[in-house]
C-alpha cells in the first residue's frame, strides 16, 4: 500500500477583482501516491502550487476538496495526532526554523519532550542527551554542537541540525520544501546526499520539492510535474527525463543545460 495517497485534493483562496471576490485555484484536482521507502520528485515553476500541496499533506493547511492519507489515516480527521510523530518537514530557510534563543540540544530533542509520554520516549536529562549526540552523529556533527546556538553554525550546518530535529521522533516520512535551496550549490549537495544516506539507512519515503532537475533526477524515484495547480505528468525519474510526454517538462528540462545535453 502507498504510504502516502493524496485524492483529487484541490485548494482555493478567495481573491478580489475590483468589487467581487472569486475563487482562485491554487492546487486543482492534484492525485498521486507516494510508496513506501520512495522519493517523489515534485517540480514546476514558481507558484505552481507545490508548496500548497506539501503544507496540505503536512496537513498545516486544510484543502478546499478532496483527501490525503498517509499509512490510510486522513489527514486532518480525527486520528491525526499519531501523525505528528510519523511525518516531519524540512524547509527551506534552515535558519528560519531554528529558535535562536534555544541551544541545538534543546531545538533537537524538543520533539521528544513534546511527544515523548504518549509515544513511551525516555525524557530523562541522560537520555535526551544520548539520544541528540546520537541525531547528530547520524547528520554528520558531533555533541561538541550541544551547547551552541544556531547562529554559531553555517547554513549547511544549520540545515543539519533541521535534519537531526525533524528525525527525532523516528518519522517514517519526509516533506523536504526545497531544503538546499538557500544554501550554496556544493554544500547542497552535501546535504542531499545526507538525506539519500538516511532514506536507506532507516528505509525513509521522501516527498522532494526542488527547482534544480540535476538534484531532483538524482534523488527521485518518480517525478511529479505541477503547472498552474495541476499534475501535468507523473513518471518514473529516468523515463521521464529521456523521454518527456508533455511540452512543458520538456521545457522544464530543457532550461536545465546538462541534462538536455545527456538526452
Ligand atoms: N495563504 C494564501 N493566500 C492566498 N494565496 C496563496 C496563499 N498561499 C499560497 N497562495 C498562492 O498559491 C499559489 C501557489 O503557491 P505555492 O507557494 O504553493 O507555490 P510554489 O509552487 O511552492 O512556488 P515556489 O516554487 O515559488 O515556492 C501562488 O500563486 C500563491 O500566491
Ligand atoms: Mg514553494
Amino acid at each position: 500500500m502507498s504510504l502516502v495517497q493524496v485524492e483529487s485534493v484541490s485548494k482555493n483562496y478567495p481573491r478580489r477583482e475590483g468589487l467581487r471576490q472569486v475563487d482562485h485555484f491554487v492546487v486543482q484536482n492534484v492525485s498521486f501516491n507516494i510508496a513506501e521507502g520512495e522519493t517523489l520528485g515534485l517540480v514546476g515553476e514558481s507558484g505552481s502550487g507545490k508548496s500548497t500541496v506539501a503544507r496540505m499533506i503536512l496537513g498545516l493547511v486544510a484543502p478546499t476538496s478532496g483527501v490525503i492519507r498517509i499509512a490510510g489515516v486522513e489527514v486532518g480527521g480525527d486520528r491525526t495526532q499519531g501523525l505528528r510523530r510519523q511525518m516531519q518537514p524540512v524547509f527551506q530557510d534552515p535558519a528560519a526554523a531554528l529558535n535562536p534563543r534555544m541551544r541545538v540540544l534543546e531545538i533537537i530533542t524538543e520533539p521528544l519532550v513534546i511527544h515523548g509520554k504518549a509515544a513511551g520516549i525516555d525524557t530523562s536529562g541522560a537520555a535526551l542527551k544520548a539520544a541528540a549526540s546520537a541525531l547528530l552523529t547520524s547528520v554528520g556533527l558531533d555533541e561538541s554542537a550541544l551547547g551552541r546556538y544556531p547562529h554559531e553554525f553555517s547554513g549547511g550546518q544549520k540545515q543539519r541540525i533541521n535534519i537531526a530535529r525533524a528525525l527525532a521522533l523516528r518519522p517514517q516520512f519526509l516533506v523536504l520544501d526545497e531544503p538546499v535551496s538557500a544554501l550554496d550549490v556544493s554544500v547542497g549537495a552535501q546535504i542531499i546526499n545526507l538525506l539519500r544516506n538516511l532514506q536507506r539507512e532507516h528505509g525513509l519515503t521522501y516527498l522532494f520539492i526542488s527547482h534544480s532537475m540535476p538534484l531532483v533526477r538524482y534523488l527521485s524515484t518518480r517525478i511529479a510535474v505541477m503547472q498552474k495547480g495541476r499534475l501535468v505528468e507523473i513518471g518514473e525519474a529516468e523515463e521521464l527525463c529521456a523521454h518527456p510526454r508533455e511540452a512543458y517538462t520538456q521545457q522544464l528540462l530543457a532550461a536545465t543545460p546538462e541534462l538536455a545535453g545527456r538526452r
